[in-house]
């Protein structure tokens, strides 16, 4: 088998995806394309000017029409990419607790998904590319040579976001991340169209007892079979 060139990997918030996906992408020299950045991307882009996200009509008018650069990082800042509009970088914009709050209610938006999935198809098509998503082996790439689909509970999950947090100087708390993970898996999982799911074909991984060095070896040994 040759190595596979479109590798999908899929998974809830915080499941480690964008972590294993970065360092996979470097290992190989593919483009790491994190598509959750175009959700967040259109989120703040709505909240900076006014648009109440729960007007669909307007929300989706955004994603049609606004064009979202996800480049290499250009600033040694942790970041996992550059996330650019109009030539304005709002990598971190995206990463505000509003844009948390809010994403999951633009992502169920039909419209939204199709203009952003859209753009997404005609970069993985290239190949050479490790996609990071949660409908990228389902819907985006479902020919993707490989798909993983990476998983772990709420309370994990909760713990890694809040360490994480803490480590860039926030100040958080434990209850209040668990339940907003909660609250995303649930609407992330339930929408209607593109829900979170493992594809038939994927390689579920659960990384509750691993550390990032381990889900990455067996990630590594599936590239390699
Ligand atoms: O992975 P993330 O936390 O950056 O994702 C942000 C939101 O975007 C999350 O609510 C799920 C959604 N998303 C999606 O619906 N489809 C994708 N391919 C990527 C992210």
């Amino acid at each position: 088998m040759p190595f596979p060139s479109i590798i999908a990997i899929d998974g809830p918030a915080a499941s480690g995806k964008s972590t294993i996906g970065r360092k996979l992408a470097d290992s190989l020299d593919y483009l790491f394309f994190d598509t959750g950045v175009m959700y967040r991307a259109i989120t703040w882009i709505a909240i900076s000017r006014g648009v109440d996200v729960a007007d669909e009509a307007a929300v989706t008018a955004l994603a049609e029409s606004t064009p979202i650069d996800v480049r290499p990082p250009s600033v040694n800042d942790s970041r996992a990419c550059d996330v650019l509009v109009d030539d304005t970088d709002i990598t971190w914009e995206t990463r505000r607790a509003e844009v948390e709050g809010k994403v999951s209610i633009v992502s169920a938006y039909a419209g939204v998904r199709r203009a952003l999935s859209k753009q997404q198809r005609r970069i993985g098509l290239r190949g050479r590319v490790v996609m990071v998503g949660r409908d990228i082996g389902t819907v985006v790439l479902p020919k993707a040579d490989l798909k993983i689909y990476l998983d772990a509970s709420a309370e994990e999950r909760a713990r890694r976001r809040y360490a994480e947090l803490l480590a860039r100087g926030g100040q958080a708390d434990y209850e209040t991340i668990l339940a907003g993970v909660r609250e995303r898996d649930r609407i992330d999982s339930t929408r209607d169209i593109a829900p979170l799911r493992a594809a038939e074909d994927a390689v579920v991984i659960n990384s509750d007892k691993l550390d990032i060095e381990q889900v990455f070896e067996k990630v590594w040994q599936l590239c390699d079979e």
